[in-house]
């Protein structure tokens, strides 16, 4: 895989066809989270620099193949133009009747942006045709989606055999953070996985189970280690018939020697929206639910991230949405973040609910990669190659 940074590509006046993931959320048009946005900014400030012409494509949304006004990535293309303070030329136009012509109409010109390419049914389909008429429109294609790299489409994969393809900056960085907690680890390194359902997370564990020396297991999906141990867990969220997948989990952690960490004290609620109230685990009421982890607990994550020279944090430790339960996950990612910053760790966070949390403290240059992708990022821990890189390589 080569990269965009690599001098020895002539980019000077050359079109380049640049894949980005604009898949930011929008309401009423109006765009909730630019994350994504700001992360690719330097890699078109850099083709600006070496004289490129760039053609940006993208998707937002899943129109399935048809035109939806709403999912216009024209929002989106104001919002770079004003990031970059530089005209970017929104095209329209249907991709069927559109020419190289149509492109890049005056000499001042420096990048344009096509519409969603959701928008046509071969997009999905990565179809050999549709990808060809995107290829039509420039000499050179650039990667720089990570988050769209797991799946399989036209302008991901197909494009990708069609023009000389390179990755982008974006792209580069987030494969050199997953890298450092995949391939290339510091040891000791430590996993602290949350979120709500432990099926969407399975993969994750077992491969990384292989290479880590410590997994904390926190948030909904705790629920079902401590139901297997036999503790009442009142009406607290969990999926049910994962028993034998937690065996596996304890039997794969006792072979490639992973200790698992798991809450041993517990803030208790009503209900999602109540108030909160710390209890150890042996008194968990049948009508409470387990919303966040205890002091206890904190503790010994603290001092799981003190010995630890990497950290992966991806989930949140509790019903962070009422700021009764939030308290495990700041708490989390203030001593992620504390020993990122005396340099004492490299960390590297992801998913949608840990982004938002590190967002929300403003942490966000705390950490030395905090990844906004979210199923490739899921999919690149379980080991899987994913597509859209494989086509570049
Ligand atoms: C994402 O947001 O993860 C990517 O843009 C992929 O979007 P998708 O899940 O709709 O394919």
């Amino acid at each position: 895989m080569e990269s965009i940074q690599s001098n020895k590509i002539n980019l000077s006046k050359k079109k380049i066809l640049l894949r980005l993931d604009l898949n930011v959320p929008l309401k009423n048009g109006k765009i909730t989270d630019t994350n994504r946005i700001d992360k690719i900014i330097p890699t078109i400030q850099f083709l600006l620099k070496k004289n490129s012409k760039i053609i940006i494509i993208s998707h937002v949304g899943r129109p399935k193949g048809k035109k939806v006004s709403s999912l216009s990535l024209k929002p989106i293309c104001e919002i770079i133009s004003k990031k970059i303070n530089e005209k970017v030329s929104f095209i329209d136009k249907d991709l069927k009747t559109l020419s190289n012509k149509n492109i890049f109409t005056t000499e001042k010109e420096n990048i344009v942006m096509l519409e969603n390419l959701r928008f046509y049914e071969g997009e999905e389909k990565n179809n050999k045709e549709f990808a060809k008429k995107l290829a039509s429109f420039g000499e050179i294609y650039v990667n720089d989606a990570f988050s769209c790299s797991h799946r399989s489409h036209a302008s991901v994969v197909e494009i990708a055999s069609l023009l000389p393809s390179f990755s982008g900056i974006q792209l580069n960085s987030e494969i050199n953070a997953l890298k450092k907690i995949t391939s290339q680890i510091e040891k000791p390194i430590t996993c602290i996985i949350g979120g709500s359902k432990i099926s969407t997370k399975i993969g994750v564990i077992k491969n990384l189970i292989k290479k880590f020396d410590n997994m904390v297991v926190v948030g909904g999906m705790a629920n079902n280690i401590l139901k297997f141990q036999g503790i009442k867990i009142g009406k607290s969220i969990y999926e049910k018939n994962f028993d034998q997948i937690v065996k596996e989990i304890f039997s794969y952690s006792q072979k490639f020697n992973c200790k698992i960490l798991i809450p041993e004290d517990v803030i208790i609620g009503k209900n999602v929206d109540g108030k909160g109230s710390l209890k150890s685990l042996d008194k968990v009421e049948e009508d409470e639910m387990i919303l966040d982890i205890g002091p206890i607990t904190t503790e010994k994550i603290n001092k799981t991230i003190d010995s630890s020279k990497t950290v992966l944090w991806n989930g949140p430790a509790g019903y962070f949405e009422n700021s009764n339960f939030e308290k495990g996950s700041l708490e989390i990612a203030k001593k992620i973040s504390e020993n990122t910053k005396k340099n004492k760790i490299y960390s590297v966070a992801g998913g949608g609910d840990t982004v938002a949390i590190i967002n929300k403290y403003k942490m966000m240059k705390d950490f030395n990669f905090v990844s906004t992708a979210g199923g490739a990022f899921l999919e690149f821990l379980e080991g899987k190659v994913l597509p859209g890189i494989k086509a570049l390589e």
